[in-house]
């Protein structure tokens, strides 16, 4: 397979075969993830791997009642909120495994000025959102799929409970990663004369 036929056929992977990932492919996958660009190369990447079910559980009761709260805030009927909440716990149930990304801005540039703070924080978000789709493509080279979801933004300190993390570390997302069920169609893009200009003079 060409590069570009591996980068294009790579697809968000949401149905999982309960088998495991072996140590050394999940490895290769975290470090090919961090040879992603970063700002100023400060790498302000952090991952936390979940592979154990007790830890999953966990994830799922702190995130559930978060979710639960927002859906109940956002005035959903009651049948709607169990429905959702039974679909987000059972993708982090069934998928074998769970790595969530984290921003940890505690080496980022300090500057006094509020404007270039604001880039400083959006760089590091920008080399997360790098080392996560590097991921996801390093995934793909091991025959493996995977989906990225944002749920953690929504609900950091429930994944900050569940997974002990450091305090400084933001989760901005979430990877699901494991042997695809099945592969799902690509989903359509939008065509280079819509999303380019060309500027020739
Ligand atoms: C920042 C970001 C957040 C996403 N959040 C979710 C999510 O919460 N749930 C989900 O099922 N997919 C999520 N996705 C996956 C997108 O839905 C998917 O990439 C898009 O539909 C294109 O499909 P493809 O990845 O198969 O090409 C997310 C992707 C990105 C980049």
């Amino acid at each position: 397979m060409d590069l570009h036929t591996f980068l294009q056929t790579r697809r968000s992977v949401r149905r999982f075969k309960p088998d495991p990932i072996a140590d050394s492919a999940l490895e290769r996958i975290l470090t090919s993830a961090t040879h992603a660009p970063s700002a100023h190369n400060r790498q302000p990447w952090r991952f936390i791997v979940v592979t154990t079910s007790v830890v999953k559980q966990r994830l799922a009761d702190k995130m559930s009642a978060a979710f639960e709260s927002a859906l109940i805030a956002d005035g959903l009927a009651t049948e709607e909120i169990e429905k959702q909440i039974t679909r987000s716990r059972t993708r982090i149930l069934a998928a074998p495994v769970i790595i969530v990304l984290c921003l940890d801005p505690s080496e980022l540039n300090q500057h006094p000025d509020q404007k270039r703070k604001k880039a400083e924080y959006i760089m590091a978000v920008q080399s997360v959102a790098a080392a996560t789709n590097q991921l996801l493509l390093a995934a793909h080279a091991e025959g493996l799929g995977g989906v990225w979801v944002c749920s953690p933004l929504f609900a950091p300190e429930a994944v900050r409970d569940a997974l002990e993390l450091n305090e400084s570390w933001e989760p901005q997302g979430m990877c699901f990663v494991g042997y695809a069920e099945n592969t799902p169609q690509p989903r359509e893009r939008k065509e280079l004369k819509d999303i380019v200009v060309m500027v020739v003079e």
